[in-house]
């Protein structure tokens, strides 16, 4: 019975490390993975008779995979023991006292979910980047830790200096860069975590340079001398080198104001714009370390005190198939609502089919969904325990859920899409597209209003938005004389919105808001596009603009090249558009300074910074005196704080819009 629980247990545990370590897909919540390693650990020291050779607890992680280099550490890149209440924690300070450390004080640093990296610098040159492996031997990552801009390539230290960091991609930058995978059919990341160790996993360095990864580094794993000989000392020297150290740490001298902290901590921790999984509580001193040692597996003077987990049990009612503007069929989930850190969820985006299958979700299921980032509902897992006899898988839908066309899949996509391109789902959703506020900005033309003018008849396309009338739309519902007029004049107004906007409205696939803007910075007029379109077969003079890579290339010619789309390019011109990029004198914020923090209610990020920099404003990194504006949204936490000790104005996503629209 036991020795069936130890093996079920080692199995599991291992296969769980194998996708975690080696694929970077994460099969299970880490509650639970914590949860069957401790019943491992409790069992293994109980019966040790029945231990596994195996056994995942004698081991400090997963393997290294062999596509890169391998590289042994110079020395084993340990892990840290966990506590999962304060209360263990306490227990921990109380082990350190009886060991002899007579009056224990400690740094709390976040624990960043991540990806250990070892950087190795010989007389201030950084010569080696390593993943952290098995713990002794890793993967050389080198080229593509050259990439992240906050790994300094030089620093002033003289001899061999190895340290330790995580690496770590900003919730923001994960959200995008799913965003643009799910249009590109590609494979989502599960989380920040998977998608940093995905992009430092490549073999192509531009595809990591291309992410903003960054480095927090915490910890000197070997140096030659001259070293700090406490924690916080170690931070600050790491510092003074060059390195991008955490700067929300605490110091810690007593355990009876520790849950204050803590609550404290988990506050901030909504703030924060990377991903974390715990608190990391360090001995400060090293002398008192030297008493206490080490574990085959971690050191005895530091622990984590990991979150718990914010998931959620809820039933997935029913999937429904959702049409996007390229055709791209997703599943969405429909669920019982349920609260979830901060909000109600009652939907949650499937992706794609193999997603359904992969992850074994079927309609009627009990599942568990969590936040991604913080910030996207996710199925975590369903419960099969939990099923229906009845309960059958998911057969995705073989038609077109609006005008039952075929569908196909792309070579490479998982996506499946109707490839009808008169498609009236379709074809609705790209005029929803043209006309909201990042695209033509049309005010008045809201999705209802779009689906009466295409139920009527009044449009077929886009261009026929620039024919609608006072006769054509008065007699329709709910609009009458005055929203009629309205809706004509801001129709009229979007023909000024210049090209950077009207790229992005036509829905090319792979022109987000901010490609758009870069091509009409570039290349200056749609004339000029088509040249360059009808003049490069091959369309490799794009691919030279700044951000525009061979797949935005492809992707413009491919537009640009069908007749439909020309004829169509043509009809608007005709409609007096504005086909010229606008020049920053004609934007209306030329000369001001913005900058974002928080999330915003409806913006992505990038798309904001695109509605400042097309109307001639330029985008600041930091808050200082220079800064006009702070567009701060939800959670805006340090940036808010200093801006508003500077007196900088400071505007809601709804000032900012009417301020850079007026
Ligand atoms: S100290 C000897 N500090 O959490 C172990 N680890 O199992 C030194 N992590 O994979 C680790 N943030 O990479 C430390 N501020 C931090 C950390 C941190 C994240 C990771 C670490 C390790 C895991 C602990």
């Amino acid at each position: 019975m036991i020795k069936q629980e130890i093996n079920q247990l080692t199995e599991q545990l291992n296969r769980w490390n194998i996708a975690y370590y080696e694929e970077d897909r994460e099969l299970v919540s880490d509650a639970e993975y914590d949860k069957a390693m401790r019943r491992l650990e409790e069992l293994e020291r109980e019966y040790p008779q029945y231990a596994r050779n195996d056994s995942p607890t004698q081991r400090v992680g997963g393997k290294a995979v062999d596509r890169f280099p391998q590289v042994e550490h110079v020395r084993p890149l340990l892990s840290l023991s966990n506590a999962f209440s304060v209360e263990e924690l306490k227990e921990f300070h109380q082990r350190l006292i009886r060991a002899g450390v007579s009056h224990p004080t400690y740094v709390m640093e976040w624990k960043i979910d991540g990806l250990t990296v070892a950087l190795e610098y010989k007389n201030g040159k950084f010569i080696k980047g390593a993943t952290r492996g098995d713990g002794n031997v890793g993967e050389d990552i080198t080229e593509n830790l050259k990439t992240v801009k906050t790994v300094p390539l030089r620093i002033p230290y003289q001899g061999n200096l190895v340290c330790r960091g995580e690496a770590f991609l900003p919730k923001k930058d994960f959200v995008k860069l799913n965003e643009e995978r799910e249009e590109a059919g590609a494979p989502l990341f599960a989380n920040p975590r998977n998608a940093a160790a995905g992009s430092l996993r490549q073999l192509d360095p531009k595809i990591a340079a291309k992410r903003r990864l960054a480095v927090f580094v915490y910890d000197i794993v070997y140096g030659d001398n001259n070293l700090p000989d406490t924690q916080e000392g170690t931070l600050e020297f790491l510092k003074a080198q060059g390195f991008f150290v955490n700067a929300s740490r605490c110091f810690i001298d007593s355990m009876d104001n520790l849950e204050p902290i803590i609550a404290e901590k988990m506050e901030e921790r909504k703030t924060l714009s990377y991903d974390t999984d715990g608190l990391v509580l360090k001995l400060n001193s090293f002398q008192d370390r030297e008493l206490l040692g080490y574990t085959s597996k971690a050191p005895r003077f530091s622990i984590a005190y990991k979150f718990p987990p914010e998931e959620a049990e809820t039933t997935l009612e029913n999937i429904e198939i959702t049409l996007g503007r390229t055709g791209t069929l997703t599943p969405l989930g429909i669920l019982t609502p349920v609260p979830l850190a901060g909000s109600v969820i009652s939907k949650v985006s499937l992706h794609n089919e193999d997603y359904l299958k992969e992850k074994d979700i079927r309609i009627g299921d009990c599942v568990v969904i969590h936040k991604a980032g913080d910030v996207i509902p996710e199925v975590v897992r369903s419960l099969p325990e939990k099923r229906d006899k009845n309960s059958r898988p998911f057969v995705f839908p073989q038609k077109c859920p609006v005008c039952g066309g075929e569908v196909t899949q792309y070579q490479g996509e998982v996506a499946w899409r109707c490839v009808n391109e008169s498609c009236p789902g379709r074809i609705k959703e790209n005029i929803k597209h043209f006309v909201s506020k990042n695209a033509m900005d049309i005010e008045g033309l809201g999705p209802a209003i779009v689906e009466t003018l295409l139920e009527k008849s009044l449009i077929r396309d886009v261009a026929d938005i620039y024919n609608l009338s006072m006769e054509m739309l008065v007699p329709l519902e709910k609009m009458g004389e005055k929203s009629s007029k309205n809706l004509l004049d801001a129709i009229e107004k979007s023909k000024e919105a210049g090209l950077a906007r009207l790229l992005f409205a036509l829905g090319i696939r792979h022109v987000g808001a901010v490609t758009a803007a870069n091509i009409a910075a570039h290349i200056g007029s749609m004339e000029q596009l088509l040249t360059i379109i009808d003049e490069n077969e091959d369309g490799e003079a794009l691919a030279e603009i700044e951000e525009v890579g061979g797949k935005i290339a492809d992707s413009l010619y491919r537009y640009f090249t069908n007749r439909k789309n020309r004829d169509l390019i043509e009809k608007l011109k005709a409609h007096g558009l504005k086909m010229d990029a606008l020049t920053p004198t004609q934007g209306n914020l030329e000369g001001e300074t913005f900058l974002f923090t928080g999330t915003l209610p409806t913006l992505k990020r990038a798309d904001a910074e695109a509605l400042v920099k097309t109307r001639g404003g330029r985008i600041l990194s930091g808050v200082s005196k220079n800064l006009d504006y702070l567009v701060a949204g939800e959670k805006a936490g340090s940036k808010l704080e200093k801006a508003t000790k500077l007196g900088i104005k400071i505007l809601s996503e709804k000032d900012f819009l009417e301020y850079i629209n007026k």
